[in-house]
């Protein structure tokens, strides 16, 4: 399973790198607004600086919502490194831009996912990737993870290729579920995965092997 981290603030983005554990880079519009990123040449220069952080995918999204806005936008993010991912919104225009993506050798990421139709869409357009939003689905009182593995069931039946990339994670309990259902990635917060670290046992554990070790050296 791989592991990406969902911000677009490039400490976030080194002190996860420096675990030596991380897969990738997801932003949106709304992470680039809260660094404060704005202006065309700002966000390229931006993503290029994440680009420079991390070797694996970086998931830049589109902000045109019709065909060919988001190409153009996603062939000048394309460009800027080989490990760039176009985000694209999982609308109509979406799914032709995937397609043209796909066509063109451009690696895509389908967001705002939250049924498994969609998700069949985004399979069938050749999206790398599918983002459904787990947090959000739960946010409403749904089932977020019972999404996850439909669309797993449905992509092993069907033999999809694209990759499930569980996203709007808000704990480290959506990350084992997620695991659990079948998805091969998730992104979120550092601080939701450094989550995946905790328990108490080993806490008392490691305070109990310390105090001995430091009785039997006095
Ligand atoms: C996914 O790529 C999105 O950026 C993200 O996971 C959305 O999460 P949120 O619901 O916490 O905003």
């Amino acid at each position: 399973m791989k592991f990406f981290v969902d911000t677009a603030s490039l400490d976030q983005i080194k002190e996860a790198n420096e675990l030596g554990i991380l897969d990738g880079v997801t932003t949106n519009p709304s992470l680039m607004a809260k660094e404060g990123i704005r202006g065309d040449e700002n966000v390229i220069n931006h993503y290029k600086a994440i680009c420079e952080i991390v070797d694996g995918d970086v998931s830049a999204e589109v902000i045109s919502t019709e065909y060919e806005g988001m190409v153009e936008e996603g062939r000048r993010l394309a460009g800027i490194a080989p490990n760039i991912v176009v985000k694209v919104p999982m609308i109509k225009d979406g799914v032709k831009a995937l397609s043209y993506f796909r066509d063109n050798g451009i690696r895509t990421n389908c967001t705002l996912v939250f049924s498994a139709g969609q998700a069949i869409l985004a399979a069938k357009a050749g999206a790398t990737y599918v983002s459904p939003f787990i947090g959000r689905i739960d946010d409403i009182s749904w089932d977020g993870m019972a999404l996850i593995e439909q669309i797993a069931e449905i992509y092993a039946i069907q033999g999809f290729e694209t990759e499930i990339l569980a996203a709007s994670i808000r704990n480290a309990k959506h990350i084992v579920d997620a695991a659990r259902a079948g998805a091969d990635v998730f992104t979120c917060p550092l601080s939701a995965a450094l989550g995946l670290l905790k328990h108490p046992l080993t806490d008392i554990g490691l305070e109990q092997f310390l105090a001995d070790h430091k009785k039997a050296n006095s």
